[in-house]
């Protein structure tokens, strides 16, 4: 099976895209969170912390209108999974009638239930949770709920890996996760602060830096 077999829909034009994605910013700020979509630069920044050959199921929090889905399409595994979970209305339409994949699993819903949701689909684990939400604009016990259920629901050697416009996550990462590190992407609009959350050191990907990413982490949050 060739990859454009899998992917015969390849997710709308780049001007429909960032016309919906402002339309809803207009609508929704706080639930957005950014007025146009990710970068390549930032997506590709993200991407580079998956180990292909062992993701089976990845999941995306807020695809938006897809700009990160097509990308983990175009790398992922023909047998694996991509489960996206998105509250906005608008944007699960447009991804279902724009990616046609039989690996894509396209979600209405919150990030919070991401346990149910991956039952519900027969997948006990997330290999790879990527998360574009916005942390510091939503409700402190919705942020708690979302953070804990992917602890709970990610592969012991998996990752969870957020960016963000601001560090304000940090310390709500830290406090659920053993190991963050964290990158800066200045190529978007909106520089994007990256953090990648592992729960063993040893699957930790791409960090070349000394020292304990813990204390990493806070050194730089303490800035
Ligand atoms: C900044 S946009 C990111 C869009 C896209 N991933 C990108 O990088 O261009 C944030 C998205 O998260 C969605 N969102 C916000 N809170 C959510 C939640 N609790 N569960 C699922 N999606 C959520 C919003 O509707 C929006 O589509």
């Amino acid at each position: 099976m060739t990859p454009s077999t899998l992917v015969p829909k390849q997710n709308g034009n780049r001007s429909e895209q960032i016309l919906l994605f402002g339309r809803n910013f207009v609508k929704h700020p706080r639930m957005l969170g950014s007025l146009i979509p990710s970068s390549r630069f930032l997506v590709d920044r993200v991407l580079r912390q998956v180990d292909w050959a062992r993701a089976n199921t990845i999941v995306e929090y807020g695809p938006g209108v897809g700009t990160i889905t097509g990308e983990i399409l175009r790398r992922l595994r023909p047998d694996a999974s991509l489960v996206t979970i998105e509250m906005n209305r608008d944007f699960v339409r447009y991804l279902r009638r724009t990616v046609g994949d039989r690996r894509l699993h396209v979600v209405e819903g919150s990030a919070a239930d991401v346990q149910s949701i991956l039952q519900e689909r027969g997948l006990s684990h997330a290999d790879y949770v990527i998360s574009g939400i916005p942390y510091s604009t939503m409700p402190a016990e919705v942020r708690e709920a979302i953070l804990r259920a992917t602890h709970d629901v990610l592969h012991p050697q998996g990752a969870f890996l957020v960016y963000q416009f601001t560090r304000a996550v940090l310390p709500y990462l830290l406090d659920t996760f053993p190991l963050v590190d964290q990158e800066f992407e200045p190529r978007n609009i909106m520089p994007a602060r990256l953090f990648f959350c592992r729960l063993h050191p040893e699957r930790r990907g791409a960090s070349r830096k000394r020292g304990g990413p813990k204390k990493r982490a806070r050194a730089a949050f303490d800035r």
